[in-house]
């Protein structure tokens, strides 16, 4: 596994901080990204403050953190990915990494969050690849990990993580992510179009926490190999 610097766009929110915080605990530098620089610099003093002084973590503007680093994580809710998307597509690097956790939930314009919308690319991470164009490789990852499960870092996670994309080796870079999270499981959902069924489990889960009464139901898919 190859330690490399990720970027979190829109790390200054629940997801975000989590997905950076459970990264930085496990040696990952990091850079928060935020749409001013000023609030990301203070999720990154949060999070160092809650890790230790020697935490190598940051925090800028979307399109710098996006700049820095070939591994970017985009963590902001649908209604605001294309803008999101708009502000860094430029600062992307050729070859780099785009994982995006965005789900279209109904939520996002005024709808249910046990419901999603239809995207007319298919799914989120469709309309994210289209966006950023074939030079930078879109994964679709960590839908299914609330961030209040995040969050509890002495806890560790209990679900599958489905990953899918287009390009097997960035896939592949992505499961280091995912096994850097205690608990959690890397299963290969195969090419980006899957990243419609991936998001749309998310509702499921919503309306099964509400129902269950619980903040973090998870996914397992049995008849894998566990070491996978
Ligand atoms: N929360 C979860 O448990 C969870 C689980 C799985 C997947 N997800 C997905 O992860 C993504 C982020 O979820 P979240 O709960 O972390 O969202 P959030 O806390 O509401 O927002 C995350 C960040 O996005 C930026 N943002 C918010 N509204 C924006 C807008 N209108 N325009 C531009 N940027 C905006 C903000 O950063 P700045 O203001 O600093 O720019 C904010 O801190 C969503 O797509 C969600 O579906 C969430």
């Amino acid at each position: 596994m190859t330690i490399q610097t990720v970027a979190v766009l829109g790390g200054t929110g629940a997801e975000g901080s989590g997905l950076a915080l459970r990264w930085a605990a496990a040696g990952w530098p990091i850079v928060i990204g935020s749409r001013v620089a000023e609030r990301a610099a203070q999720a990154a003093d949060a999070l160092r403050a809650r890790l230790g002084p020697a935490t190598v973590i940051s925090g800028r503007a979307n399109p710098d953190a996006a700049a820095a680093s070939r591994l970017v994580v985009l963590t902001v809710p649908f209604a605001a990915q294309a803008d999101t998307l708009k502000s860094v597509r430029d600062a992307l690097q050729p070859g780099s990494i785009l994982v995006d956790c965005t789900v279209p939930l109904a939520a996002a314009v005024g709808g249910r969050a046990t419901r999603v919308l239809g995207v007319p690319q298919g799914s989120a991470a469709q309309q994210a690849q289209e966006m950023v164009g074939r030079e930078v490789k879109v994964v679709s990852a960590f839908h299914h990990v609330g961030a209040e499960a995040l969050a509890a870092l002495d806890a560790p996670l209990d679900t599958d993580v489905l990953v899918a994309g287009d390009d097997r080796a960035a896939r592949e870079t992505v499961r280091a992510l995912v096994e850097a999270i205690p608990g959690a499981r890397y299963v290969d959902a195969g090419p980006l179009e899957n990243a419609r069924i991936v998001e749309s489990i998310t509702a499921l889960l919503v309306g099964i926490n509400i129902r269950y009464k619980v903040h973090a139901s998870g996914l397992r898919f049995t008849g894998l190999d566990r070491r996978e």
